[in-house]
């Protein structure tokens, strides 16, 4: 998508020529600002993005890393990045996918997996409004979806699937979190199997999988994959309100070529958004409709009593096809080779963004139900009705702008839309579809964020644009520059830029929240009496060194500023060591470090109340340290221990000491 650079817009090319002139980019709203020294924006501008030190910004905003298979945590409006949760990437900081507690997470199918590609988050809702218990992410390269929990702020669960390949349209969750989707990018042989790849059309499928969230305590599970023809499926929203029950994918390649699909799949003057009526199916399914089929998936989930992550391969899946439940899918045709697919907070309005077009179409659910009603049918494709498109459609906004992706909306009846190849943001009127206003982005914006925009309550306040292209916004670093997203203002009737904000990864899209539905409830510390961790202590008496065969495990503690034990002799050469640490710390923002010299992994990070592990297999004969690596307190240089490392067959005997005593021996310990 890169390459589809191109200014044609003549506002959009105004902008480009400033920008590349290396100067400051004036921003079009603020001509009269633009010879300020220092940048284009006014004082008040800036004031507005200000949070001033020790004080705390109104929303928290969930940004995906993109190809970092993570999810940053920001404040708005500052753009300050709090904090990066890993969910499908190893991270070193933090231990997660490197200690033998998280390692599950990331299992699949496919084996241990130690990167993904997250797209979409999305809070989950009660009632059409944000409730801030979790928000959920996918990944695209290796099926998955996860949920974290907003309390702790980590991945409690990641979910592989079966069927998919290129999990794009997810993860989007229904007005009452009844499920999320996940809708496959890449048709495939469903099941897989050895066949021509000249064969696609006709034989690959794409798999629309509903994923049900367990009310209480958030499990997913999948409830139902729904195998559609096989065209590559791109963006999904719920509706909501009045279309509550129905789910919105779009797909692009409806031609179902396989090959230079830059040319092939952008043949076919329309594409489909597919309307997907689930709580039809789920009726359909009460009375026996689908069938069971053979799977293999990966379902991960982190088990907060003992702080660690366990996985259960799936071996089974329902699976419908759409003429097992007829009055359930209908196809809407969108022009042209539609990538979002949004729908207005009332539920009313889907909006289909042909990224080949020059329009942008809005169809009406009001007139997409009278349609079906009155088999308004173009047709059909592979059974599934195809809507007739004048029944269903709305309105067309003409020429907005070139290359629209992707749409948010406020609660005023306003629609902000997004235009890769014209780098701009367009806010306009749903129902008028009238223009509103325009204002450029640095550079070829992709998605767009306002908080709370796929819900029936936005916050029209902030609105957060995700650019492809940075280029000159930033010092140069080499050929890999900064990711960046920009800040809008939108409380009132222009759109103003108060900030750039570099990003982790890309930032592909995000959510977003009032700052007191989490701060409150954010969790502090894990409570030591509540950790069931089989290796866990809970006091610096319950330490020990345990020999079994060639493994050794040291139930190991750390408080303010020692480790307990911190001499250990009698390892040796070819000895499986495994460090089972426990933060006994009960006081918020006291975490410890520990990281052991040649250990084939990273530090682990370790949360007051938490228990961790590594492993280390020491190679060479030796006194060797370990330390904490985290600065805890003034005498953080002095948390240390060492270990003695004797030659294989030695019989040094295996001892534990805290101060030269065993501990628990010793009545003050
Ligand atoms: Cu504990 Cu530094």
């Amino acid at each position: 998508m890169k390459t589809i650079f191109k200014p044609l817009f003549t506002l959009a090319t105004a902008s480009m020529m400033l920008a590349s002139c290396g100067g400051p980019s004036a921003d079009s709203h603020s001509s009269k600002s633009a010879s300020h020294s220092g940048g284009a924006l006014s004082g008040s501008m800036a004031e507005k993005a200000f949070v001033a030190p020790g004080e705390h910004d109104e929303y928290y905003a969930f940004i995906s890393g993109g190809f970092s298979g993570q999810l940053a945590v920001y404040g708005l409006p500052s753009g300050r990045l709090f904090r990066v949760i890993p969910v499908f990437s190893q991270d070193p900081e933090k231990g997660y996918g490197y200690n033998e507690e998280t390692k599950p997470m990331l299992m699949t199918s496919h084996g241990m997996i130690p990167w993904g590609d997250s797209h979409h988050p999305d809070i989950s809702q009660t009632n059409g409004e944000l409730d801030g218990r979790w928000v959920f992410i996918n990944e695209n390269n290796t099926p998955r979806v996860a949920r974290i929990s907003l309390t702790s702020f980590e991945t409690e669960e990641i979910l592989e699937i079966p069927n998919s390949a290129g999990n794009h349209s997810s993860t989007f969750v229904t007005e009452n979190t009844e499920y999320i989707v996940a809708g496959t990018r890449f048709s495939i042989p469903i099941p897989q199997k050895d066949m021509p790849i000249s064969e696609y059309k006709g034989n690959f499928k794409g798999a629309l999988s509903f994923i049900s969230i367990d009310p209480e305590e958030g499990h997913m599970d999948i409830a139902f994959q729904i195998i559609m023809p096989g065209f590559n499926f791109d963006l999904a929203h719920p509706g909501r309100g009045k279309s509550h029950g129905w789910f919105f994918f779009s797909s692009y390649n409806t031609e179902e070529s396989n090959t230079l699909m830059e040319v092939n799949a952008s043949q076919n003057d329309k594409d489909f958004i597919t309307a997907i009526n689930w709580k039809k199916i789920e009726e359909y399914i009460a009375k026996g409709a689908g069938k069971k089929m053979p799977a293999n998936y990966a379902h991960n989930t982190w088990n907060d009593a003992t702080h660690t992550a366990e996985t259960v391969m799936e071996k089974e899946v329902l699976v419908i096809n759409p003429e097992e439940v007829p009055g359930a899918i209908y196809f809407l045709p969108t022009p042209k080779s539609p990538h979002g697919c949004d729908v207005d907070p009332t539920g009313e309005y889907i909006i289909g963004n042909g990224k080949l077009a020059a329009a942008m179409t809005v169809h009406s659910f009001s007139k997409m139900i009278k349609a079906i009603d009155d088999k308004a049918f173009d047709g059909d494709a592979y059974g599934i009705p195809i809507l007739n498109f004048e029944a269903i459609n709305y309105g067309t906004l003409e020429q907005p702008g070139l290359g629209p992706l992707h749409t948010e909306f406020d609660t005023r009846g306003n629609a902000y839309t997004t235009f890769f190849i014209s780098s701009e943001v367009v806010k306009w009127n749903v129902e008028s579809l009238e223009v509103l206003d325009r204002h450029p982005v640095y550079y070829s914006v992709g998605h767009l964020m306002i908080p709370g925009g796929n819900s029936r309550k936005p916050f029209d306040k902030y609105l957060v644009a995700m650019n492809k292209i940075t280029k000159d916004r930033y010092l140069p670093t080499g050929p890999e520059v900064c990711q960046s997203a920009q800040l809008f203002d939108i409380s009132g009737d222009k759109l103003e830029l108060i900030l750039d904000f570099p990003t982790i990864g890309e930032p592909h899209y995000a959510a977003g929240c009032p700052a007191e539905l989490l701060a409150d409830k954010s969790q502090k510390i894990f409570k030591l009496d509540e950790n069931k961790h089989p290796y866990a202590v809970h006091n610096e008496a319950e330490t020990k060194v345990v020999r079994e065969g060639n493994e050794i495990h040291i139930s190991m503690s750390m408080i303010r500023s020692h480790f307990s034990p911190d001499n250990i002799e009698g390892v040796r050469v070819g000895d499986k060591v495994y460090f089972h640490v426990t933060n006994l710390e009960q006081d918020y923002d006291v975490p410890h470090g520990i990281s052991m010299i040649g250990a084939q992994t990273s530090e682990l990070l370790i949360m007051p109340g938490r228990t961790e592990t590594f492993i280390w297999e020491p190679k060479q004969v030796g006194v060797w340290p370990f330390y904490c690596t985290d600065f805890c307190s003034a005498l953080h240089q002095e948390m240390q221990g060492y270990v003695r490392v004797s030659a294989a067959g030695s019989t040094t005997p295996l001892t534990y000491t805290l101060d030269d005593e065993v501990p628990g021996t010793e009545e003050e310990l």
